[in-house]
């Protein structure tokens, strides 16, 4: 083996910002309903007795644009995506969704801050804003952003009053500004924090935890704060609530107290076992409480180190990651911690550990969410420096904003125990000229400084060149986006000694969609603009999962892969760009409904090393092919399975290294088709028949079925239920290929909030109560009211049998 320098990274875990903490010193606001909101530039909205009675009312989290219609001029682009090697523009409708998210809007809400006196410190606070926000506090203007995926906020105790106070917030969201559908509005929280001047500062504490061994852990807690004569007491308890220890500090350096507490016996965090301490951090002057915080942290520790890769707490581990957008779905990119956590549960389910929160910000919840559930996290910032991809994207703000926008990320999530790698950008196309380098590692180091202990990566697609500029060199961890051809050489020429598979796969299917001949193909269109779900198709620069999964398993300096993507989103409909009307991605290994396509169970059969997968595909209903040749794979942990059509055998499969696909799937390719019972019957290693399956030929649809994710819910007028709407033959077989349209009615304590059915071609509205089903399924979901009750579904199909359903609702 070549010598190369030994780059060894010795990063250690963290801590949890808190926010939404109400205690009798800081009052936490939260600024959800009573907004009034409208489309449009108006020049006089942002004036106190501005009238905005006729403007719609609505709560925050919101999207203005999700409610659409889909319109194929919204954002057309006419470019050549120059990162998918064109080089001739061509018109691209749907790029950004074909949402209505273009323009400017305003959003005004009046609001009182009981606890406000005229001493106090007044903080308002935006996790987001789409985009380019320009904010105003009783007429006054109070502040401006940039970047809409960015987490800001303005000190507001100058503008604020007793009484009465007038929020109003412009946002423009300009054309050629995205590669993806951003969302519109604002679809994060907005809150307002009411503090004492003797305070901690905002995203104050930072809590490391430097020391770990068995019986020990120190952690490390620094705390900012304003005022003076201040004495700080912080208290660790662990996740039963339960006081560990305490240190009260008298002395702060500078603005910073910086205390060491002993945790005896620490438990670790990991994805397995995602335990967590809280850290509560109360500061006095003299014997009055001045304010009071808690942070959520974990004890574990991160080494990246040449050839032997990534270690979470002494163990060596691989990333088997996905990376996803913020969007979800049907709701848009108005953020629903529900939505999040479902998404979470169907990837866990998988067997998948990490997410990389392409290619910005992550929502507070979604970090909450990693933090319980148990996933590491590779938190991105920018698609875009100073060269611009599209137009009036980031590189407008980049010279102004790059710093603000790193340090806020870090500060706001530093403490997150999930959070284990930085990534300064994504495919920029800074890649390129030496003025790319130097803002690499000029971004890079802004990192290091607010936080030594995590590495940096980027994600890069200009491979060849970042071999020769340096640029892939300085990195702390090298990202390779796709290329998997270079892996070899990217290993042997950068210093650090591993690579991470930062994009992969970028395999594209439509749930339930089989095309035939079965073959693999780079870019392949079809006339109803749909791709095959047999998991062979993939964009001229990606490649099959096989293909990867053969990296991350014979190479033990690839450190894990985050693929591309854990769920469709909207916008980016590669391979049809160019063919309205696709206004969604065909990327996701579960469609925009959250609905699994067959390569989930494909990257379950390998990443789920507890449960069993055994999954066939195709669907057997196949009128009109009989006789054909109709191929049949099996996607399963077991290494070798016996097929057989209505009892017939066709043979025994057994994984093999002839081809990626071989290796990792089980392939009949001459079954031809008839109707009936298809039957997989597994083996183990001993040859034994251990599991079996079978997928029969169902007739006409009969009758609706719904199957709810949760059938208990939380009364706060937040929570949601996703409900699986699919039609049955009269034997009760599902029926795969029906396409009926349906009517949704919810009754009683909820409300009907949208529904999805994964088609990316589909202009149906998600928030009107009937679709047609996609490939025999599609998704209600249910939100709940306030009050607590009984929550009816009913689903209504021309020919079909109702489907009825009653979900609950309870208070916390
Ligand atoms: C990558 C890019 C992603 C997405 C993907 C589609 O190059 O980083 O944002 O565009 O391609 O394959």
């Amino acid at each position: 083996m070549n010598f190369r320098k030994t780059t060894v990274f010795v990063f250690i875990s963290f801590i949890t910002f808190c926010c939404n903490v109400t205690s009798q010193v800081r009052e936490v606001t939260l600024l959800e309903s009573g907004w009034k909101f409208q489309k449009g530039n108006n020049e006089n909205a942002y004036k106190i007795n501005f009238d905005d009675s006729k403007w719609e009312t609505v709560n925050v989290p919101h999207d203005w644009a999700i409610y659409g219609p889909f319109d194929k001029e919204v954002d057309k682009q006419n470019v050549a995506i120059v990162q998918n090697g064109e080089n001739v523009a061509s018109e691209k409708t749907g790029r950004t969704g074909a949402l209505p998210h273009i323009g400017s809007a305003w959003y005004r809400n009046k609001f009182a801050l009981p606890q406000y006196e005229k001493e106090k410190k007044v903080i308002l606070f935006f996790e987001g804003a789409m985009s380019e926000p320009q904010v105003y506090l009783n007429g006054k203007k109070v502040g401006q952003w940039a970047y809409g995926y960015s987490y800001f906020y303005f000190d507001i105790s100058e503008f604020i009053r007793e009484g009465k106070n007038t929020l109003a917030v412009k946002l423009t969201n300009k054309e050629f500004a995205s590669r993806w559908y951003p969302g519109a509005g604002l679809y994060r929280k907005v809150s307002i924090i009411v503090k004492n001047e003797e305070s901690i500062n905002q995203w104050g504490a930072f809590i490391t935890t430097p020391f770990i061994n068995k019986t020990e852990a120190k952690v490390n807690i620094k705390t900012k704060i304003s005022g003076n004569n201040v004495r700080l007491i912080t208290t660790i308890f662990d996740a039963d609530g339960q006081k560990i220890s305490s240190q009260e500090s008298a002395t702060p350096f500078g603005n910073e107290f910086d205390q060491n507490i002993k945790v005896e016996n620490p438990k670790l965090w990991s994805p397995e076992i995602p335990y967590l301490y809280t850290a509560k951090s109360q500061l006095y002057v003299d014997n009055q409480l001045k304010d009071e915080i808690s942070t959520r942290f974990g004890i574990r520790s991160i080494k990246y180190e040449a050839n032997k890769g990534f270690s979470l707490n002494g163990q060596v581990t691989k990333f088997k990651g996905v990376c996803l957008h913020h969007d979800l779905g049907p709701l848009g990119a108005a953020v629903n911690k529900a939505a999040l956590k479902r998404q979470l549960t169907i990837l866990k389910d998988m067997g998948c550990n990490a997410i990389r929160s392409s290619h910005n910000m992550p929502s507070f919840e979604q970090l909450e969410l990693c933090d319980e559930m148990g996933f590491m996290f590779l938190a991105e910032s920018f698609d875009e420096w100073a060269k611009p991809k599209v137009k009036n994207g980031y590189n407008r703000f980049f010279e102004e904003y790059a710093e603000k926008d790193i340090v806020n990320l870090v500060h706001a999530t530093r403490n997150h125990p999930s959070i284990v790698m930085w990534s300064s950008g994504n495919e920029v196309p800074d890649q390129w000229g030496t003025e790319g380098v130097k803002r690499a590692k000029w971004l890079q180091d802004i990192f290091h400084r607010e936080d030594p202990t995590r590495p940096v990566t980027v994600g890069m697609d200009q491979v060849n060149n970042t071999l020769k500029s340096g640029f892939g060199a300085l990195l702390d961890v090298p990202g390779l986006n796709y290329r998997i051809h270079l892996y070899e050489e990217a290993y042997e020429k950068f210093p650090q000694g591993f690579i991470l598979g930062s994009e992969t796969a970028s395999t594209v299917s439509s749930r339930g969609i089989y095309k035939f001949p079965v073959v693999q193909e780079k870019m392949k269109q079809y006339d109803d603009f749909q791709c095959s779900s047999y998991d062979l198709e993939a964009c001229s620069w990606s490649n099959v999962p096989d293909e990867d999964f053969v990296l991350q398993d014979d190479k033990p300096w690839v450190i894990g892969e985050f693929v591309w993507t854990g769920f469709d989103y909207l916008g980016e409909p590669t391979p049809y760009d160019e063919s309205w009307p696709s206004r969604s991605s065909y990327f996701g290994i579960s469609d925009l409904a959250g609905l699994p396509k067959d390569r989930f169970y494909l990257y379950r059969s390998r990443w789920n090393t507890k449960d069993e997968t055994l999954h066939i595909l195709p669907h057997w209903n196949w009128k009109g092919r009989e006789g054909e040749v109709t191929p049949v794979f099996v996607y399963t942990n077991y290494d070798s399975a016996e097929l057989f059509v209505n009892g017939k055998s066709m043979g025994v499969q057994k994984k093999n290294l002839s081809t990626p696909q071989n290796r990792y799937r089980l392939m009949w390719m001459d079954v031809k088709y008839e109707p009936g019972t298809l039957k997989v019957v597994a083996f183990n290693k001993e040859g034994k028949p251990i599991a079996e399956k079978q997928l029969k030929t169902a007739g006409k649809p009969y009758k609706i079925v719904l199957n709810p994710d949760r059938k208990t819910i939380y009364a706060d007028g937040k929570d949601l239920s996703y409900v699986i709407v699919s039609v049955v033959d009269v034997n009760g077989l599902e029926c795969p290929t029906a396409t009926n349209q349906l009517k949704f009615n919810v009754k009683g304590s909820g409300v009907y909030r949208a529904a999805c059915n994964g088609d990316a071609t589909s202009l149906e509205l998600f928030h009107l109560p009937i679709m047609k089903l996609f490939s025999g399924k599609l998704v209600v979901i249910v939100q709940s009211l306030k009050e607590a009750g009984t929550i009816e579904l009913l689903v209504k199909g021309k020919g079909l049998k109702s489907g009825k359903l009653n979900l609950t609702a309870i208070h916390l």
